[in-house]
C-alpha cells in the first residue's frame, strides 16, 4: 500500500514567514510583553523578566508563572487576583509603547491604511516618525518585500519610533530605513523623481513639503496627510488645489464609537475618542499635466503673510515634551528591544495610558454606575 503523507496545512520555513511571526506564537519567553488584564478589565503590560514579578496594591505576581506558559492562560497572584494574559496586538502595543509624540491612533491608522492604498510591495516615504506607531502599521502593510523611508527631523523621536519598531518585529524591519533631517530636503536626494507609490505625512506644515511630494511621487501616487486642526487642513488643501499638479484633495476624519455590551443593557459608551485629526488625500497627476479643477478656475492661497507664520507648534496646541521626558521614552523603547532571548535586567511595568489616550478600556471602568 501507498502510504503518503498529506497535509494540508500550510506552514512556511521560519525564515519565509513575515518579519517578527515567530515571535508571537508559542509559549511566552522571557523578554516578551505580556499584556495582563484583571476581572474589572484593567490593562498592565510588563516585559517577562527572569526574577521580576508584577506588583499591584492586591498582591504581587512572579513572571515564572507565565514564562512557559500558553497565550490565553489565566494566573493567580500572590492574593488570588486573576489575570488573563495575552501577547499585545498592534493596536494595544501602540497605545502603551513609550512614546515623545502623540501618535496616529490605531482607527486612524487602519483609514491611512486602505484609504492611501498601502499595499504589500509599495514604496513609501513618511515623515515624521514621531513615536513610530504609524510605522508599524505601515510596515505591516508593505511587509517585508516592500520599502518604507521615514524621515525624522528630532533625534530623540526617531530614537523612540526605532526601539518601538525593533520591539515589535523582534529586531530591525529589513524594510525599514529612517533617516534624521526636514522630509522636504532629504527626500528629495534619498528617493529619484516619481519612483516612490505612497506618501504619508504627519506633521504641523505638510504644505512646505508639497514640492518635494510632487518630485518623488510617481503619477497616480498618493499623498494622505494626517493633520490635527481644521486650520492645518484648509492650509494643506488650499497648497494642494493652488499647486495644480494633483487631484482635488478629499478630507474626512472618523470617530469609532464603543459599545456596551452587558445583558439587556446593550448601548453606545457613555465617553469616547472625540477627536484625532483630519485625513487629507490627493493623487498625483501624469507629469506637465495641469488639474481641471484649476484649469478650470485659477485659484491662489487664501492664506496672509500672516497667516503663514501663525502654525506654530504652541498655536495649534501641540504639547512640548521636556529633553528629560524624551530621553527615558527612548531608554524605555530601547530597553525593551535589548532584553528579547537575553536575561533581562528589573523591568518596569508599562501601565496603560490615561483614559483619553484608551479607545479600549472597558465602560465599567469608567462608568462605575452603568
Ligand atoms: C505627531 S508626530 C508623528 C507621530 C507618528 N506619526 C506616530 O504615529 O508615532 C510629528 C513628528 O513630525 C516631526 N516633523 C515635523 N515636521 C517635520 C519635517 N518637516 N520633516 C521631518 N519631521 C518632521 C516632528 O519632529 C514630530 O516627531
Amino acid at each position: 500500500m501507498d502510504f503518503r503523507y498529506v497535509s494540508n496545512v500550510i506552514s512556511p520555513e521560519p525564515q519565509d514567514r513575515p518579519h517578527g511571526a515567530a515571535a508571537r506564537r508559542g509559549p511566552f519567553r522571557v523578554g516578551e510583553r505580556v499584556q495582563l488584564t484583571d476581572e474589572r478589565g484593567r490593562m498592565n503590560t510588563i516585559t517577562l523578566t527572569d526574577g521580576a514579578a508584577f506588583h499591584t496594591h492586591k498582591g504581587f505576581l512572579n513572571h515564572e508563572e507565565l514564562i512557559g506558559k500558553s497565550e490565553g492562560s489565566i494566573v493567580a497572584n500572590t492574593t488570588g487576583q486573576l489575570y488573563q494574559a495575552l501577547r499585545p496586538l498592534l493596536s494595544d502595543f501602540v497605545l502603551s509603547m513609550p512614546r515623545g509624540a502623540a501618535v496616529v491612533y490605531p482607527k486612524d491608522a487602519g483609514q491611512i491604511i486602505t484609504m492611501a492604498d498601502i499595499y504589500p510591495g509599495a514604496r513609501v516615504v513618511e515623515a515624521g516618525v514621531g513615536s513610530g506607531a504609524l510605522s508599524i502599521s505601515l510596515l505591516r502593510a508593505v511587509g517585508d518585500q516592500g520599502y518604507l523611508h521615514s524621515f525624522e527631523r528630532r533625534e530623540e523621536f526617531a530614537a523612540i519610533a526605532r526601539g518601538n519598531v525593533e520591539t515589535i518585529f523582534d529586531g530591525p524591519h529589513p524594510a525599514w530605513q529612517i533617516s534624521l533631517g526636514d522630509f522636504q530636503d532629504e527626500v528629495v536626494k534619498a528617493e529619484a523623481p516619481g519612483s516612490v507609490d505612497r506618501v504619508v505625512l504627519d506633521m504641523l506644515a505638510p504644505w512646505e513639503c508639497l514640492d518635494a511630494v510632487a518630485t518623488v511621487l510617481a503619477p497616480g501616487g498618493v499623498w494622505i496627510n494626517y493633520v490635527a486642526t481644521v486650520t492645518q487642513l484648509s492650509r494643506t488643501a488650499e497648497a494642494i488645489r493652488a499647486d495644480g499638479r494633483f487631484t482635488e484633495p478629499d478630507a474626512w476624519e472618523s470617530m469609532v464609537r464603543g459599545w456596551h455590551l452587558e445583558g439587556l443593557a446593550v448601548r453606545p459608551n457613555h465617553r469616547m475618542v472625540a477627536h484625532t485629526g483630519f485625513l487629507l488625500v490627493t493623487r498625483k497627476l501624469a507629469d506637465g499635466v495641469t488639474s481641471l479643477a484649476l484649469k478650470r478656475r485659477p485659484s491662489k492661497t487664501e492664506f496672509s503673510d500672516e497667516d503663514l507664520e501663525a502654525w506654530t507648534p504652541g498655536s495649534v496646541g501641540e504639547r512640548s515634551v521636556s529633553d528629560k521626558k524624551l530621553r527615558r521614552a527612548a531608554r524605555d523603547a530601547s530597553a525593551t528591544t535589548q532584553t528579547r532571548g537575553h536575561v533581562a535586567p528589573a523591568q518596569p511595568t508599562v501601565p496603560r495610558p490615561a483614559a483619553e489616550d484608551s479607545v479600549q478600556e472597558t465602560d465599567q471602568a469608567q462608568n462605575p454606575d452603568a
